[in-house]
């Protein structure tokens, strides 16, 4: 999977990508990802990128730049790709919709990400496949729902857990009927007062399987 992020702020992204599952995925080339300054795209003498929009009080990220920007991608993969954008409102994600954009956005696409208030609504109406909400909240910039939405797509990437059997069986996959996974024990078999329980210690898979069915939180 190619993901190209044209963003004011690339830098912001490198602590998440530079440690742990998701640098381990980019390290082995299970996935890419490619930034885009959007202020090199602007003619402004001062790079700028925002202006005041008609008749509020906002700053907007102008249509220009990102129009250059969206096309600059489009002319180096030779091809028109899904564009998504980030918002607080749209598309509210949940797990089965993530293995949707999965199937839609696993070869490459752009995420277009932005500080301000908005964007010009003809970039919207002209380049926007999929606007995308992590949730009903707002966050003061995109940089951690960009983040968010990236790492549950490139999770359902082959090899990227290192244990794949843990994305069929967890908290809302399809398995678990889009319930929360089941209570885990360890060891020791008794910790304060509590015991684990006696069907996991039983070594019987049929009746441990069922017990899993029956224990979903
Ligand atoms: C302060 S918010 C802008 C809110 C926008 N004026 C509105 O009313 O919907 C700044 C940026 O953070 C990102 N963002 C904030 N909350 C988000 C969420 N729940 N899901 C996705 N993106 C979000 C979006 O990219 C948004 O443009």
């Amino acid at each position: 999977m190619k993901i190209h992020i044209i963003t004011i702020f690339p830098e912001s992204f490198s602590s998440y990508f530079s440690s742990s599952i998701m640098k381990k995925a980019l390290d082995n080339n299970l996935f890419e990802l490619n930034y885009y300054k959007l202020n090199d795209f602007s003619d402004d003498n001062f790079k700028r990128v925002d202006s005041k929009a008609y008749w509020m009080h906002w700053q907007v990220i102008s249509a220009e730049p990102l129009s250059k920007a969206i096309e600059f991608v489009f002319d180096k993969v030779w091809k028109k790709i899904p564009v998504v954008f980030m918002t607080p409102s749209w598309d509210l994600l949940n797990q089965e919709k993530i293995e949707n954009y999965y199937d839609k956005l696993n070869d490459e696409f752009i995420i277009i990400c932005w500080h301000y208030e908005w964007i010009d609504q003809r970039i919207i109406d002209i380049y926007i496949d999929y606007c995308i909400s992590i949730w009903e909240f707002v966050l003061s910039s995109w940089e951690l729902a960009a983040q968010v939405f990236i790492d549950s797509l490139v999770r359902n990437i082959f090899w990227v857990l290192w244990n794949n059997l843990s994305l069929e069986e967890e908290s809302f996959s399809k398995k678990l009927n889009r319930q929360k996974e089941y209570p885990v024990y360890t060891k020791p078999e008794i910790f304060m007062w509590k015991k684990v329980p006696e069907i996991l210690l039983s070594g019987n898979h049929k009746k441990i399987e069922e017990w899993k069915l029956n224990n979903l939180t």
